[in-house]
């Protein structure tokens, strides 16, 4: 393959794939590809070093109890059961969505017209909460789209309308979620305060509390830094604290796992979780021998874990999240001192560019998914790639009414890979931003040409630009 692309090589390609950026060839990228944060990551030479000496045996390679070691560590003992005779509570998993698929396919077994509350569902979780018939619901914090909030934590939960919704419908809820952080309300933490509060008023009607955890120390970071008392706290003492709180976790461990694949879910020993559900982990122990492999290397070959068991270690240390946090702070506040609309206070791991600001003074309409034209023109023109998430990607069309359903946000992501690039890097995009947002009169929308209906329908649709 060639080095170099032309912006018309580009354009000609992008047309080609229906302006869908998912389809677009990594190669061709000549910018920074900020697609996503995940499995990502640039492997440490700690890493790489580990890797070689993965242990690829079958059943219970040497990997598997380094793992579990770190989990142990990092997590709290209780998410991992080393003696086999006290039952199964750790499950491994190739990525973060069959251990989704594998638990609500589980939970969604047990009753019906159930409802799962979260701070923000992720794209993945929300899609496997409802294929089993399960209800998913986003509790946004006000504070979310409040422009005069200059919190750091516009990811918790709305405490308020969690009490609401307990009041009406508390046996429906089989357990709530935390999404730390929280990747659909911008990549915003959840504050200590927050997760203490959502897990007393859970336990206080007996209903497990959980997190997503994918980011999950990029998020105690942000509670070292910014929530009164924990600054003299290392983030390893405060993700130990955070994780006291809850029953259970789903992770993929291709975000802060700095690892390329991977994911698991891990239960509480003897929580509550695990005293309603007693059945659940032979469920999970059969999903995972069908369809990922044995319980000691769930999907992922042994050097995938050993350079995984190495990569939490480092992902927890104060001084690289200080220098990873740091960067997309940076990145976010040259592009709003450039006057691009993005939410502020940044979070941990992508900086978000609120559409609607961003196409205000334009015709742009909703459903001229103006997110998706930035997108498509940002890497045609500049070979950036950034990522829609908003009226298109957490939207849906109603067949019946024949309109467009919109979500409560409308973004576009620049998600910052870890330990990838440099400032220059980083800076080279804001500009690219600001010269188009300078022009942002002339970006055309989009007309969705196939796949308006479809499920997941981000990373299937073909998009046309409307004449303009
Ligand atoms: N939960 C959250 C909060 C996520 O951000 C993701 C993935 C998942 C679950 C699913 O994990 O990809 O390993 O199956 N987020 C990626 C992203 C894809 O770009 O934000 P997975």
């Amino acid at each position: 393959m060639k080095a170099f692309f032309s912006a018309k090589e580009r354009a000609e390609m992008l047309e080609q794939v229906g302006l869908n950026v998912f389809w677009f060839p990594s190669e061709m990228i000549t910018g920074c590809d900020l697609l996503s944060d995940s499995g990502v990551s640039t492997m440490t030479n700690e890493q790489w070093a580990a890797l070689h000496r993965g242990d690829e045996a079958y059943g219970s390679n040497k990997g598997y109890f380094l793992l579990m070691t770190q989990i142990q560590k990092i997590f709290g003992e209780v998410f991992f059961n080393d003696a086999p005779a006290r039952g199964q509570n750790a499950f491994i998993f190739h990525q973060g969505r069959p251990s989704e698929d594998a638990f609500f396919t589980a939970l969604g077994k047990t009753g019906s017209g159930m409802v799962i509350p979260s701070n923000g569902h992720f794209d993945t979780t929300q899609a496997n909460i409802q294929a089993n018939d399960i209800i998913a619901v986003n509790l946004f914090s006000p504070d979310l789209l409040n422009d005069r909030s200059d919190s750091h934590f516009k990811g918790n939960m709305n405490i308020e309308k969690l009490e609401k919704l307990l009041t009406k419908s508390a046996t429906k809820i089989p357990l709530i979620y935390l999404t730390i952080t929280n990747n659909t309300a911008a990549g915003q933490a959840v504050s200590m305060k927050n997760i203490q509060e959502v897990a007393g008023i859970a336990h206080h009607y007996e209903i497990p509390l959980f997190f997503d955890a994918c980011r999950f120390a990029e998020n105690a970071w942000f509670i070292k830094q910014y929530e009164k008392g924990y600054n003299s706290k290392s983030v390893r003492e405060i993700v130990k604290r955070m994780f006291s709180y809850v029953d259970g976790f789903t992770i993929s461990f291709k975000k802060d796992g700095l690892a390329n694949m991977g994911g698991g879910l891990f239960l509480r020993d003897n929580g509550l979780f695990l005293k309603k559900y007693p059945r659940i982990p032979d469920e999970l122990l059969n999903y995972q021998i069908i369809k990922e492999g044995h319980p000691t290397y769930g999907g992922l070959s042994g050097r995938d874990i050993m350079a995984l068991s190495v990569g939490l270690s480092i992902v927890t240390k104060d001084e690289y999240l200080t220098y990873r946090i740091n960067q997309v702070q940076d990145f976010g506040e040259t592009m709003h001192a450039m006057g691009i609309p993005v939410l502020r206070p940044t979070g941990g791991h992508a900086v978000y560019v609120d559409v609607n600001k961003f196409f205000a003074d334009t015709e742009m309409k909703p459903d001229d998914f103006g997110g998706i034209a930035l997108t498509a023109v940002l890497l045609a023109a500049y070979g950036h790639r950034a990522c829609e998430l908003g009226h298109f990607a957490f939207g849906k069309y109603d067949k019946k009414a024949q309109k467009e359903i919109y979500p409560e946000v409308n973004f576009v992501r620049f998600a910052i890979p870890r330990l990838r690039y440099e400032k220059q890097d980083l800076d080279a995009v804001a500009e690219a931003v600001k010269v188009l947002h300078d022009n942002r009169q002339t970006i055309p929308g989009v007309v969705v040409a196939s796949g308006r209906a479809l499920s997941l329908r981000h990373f299937k649709a073909r998009f046309e630009f409307k004449q303009k």
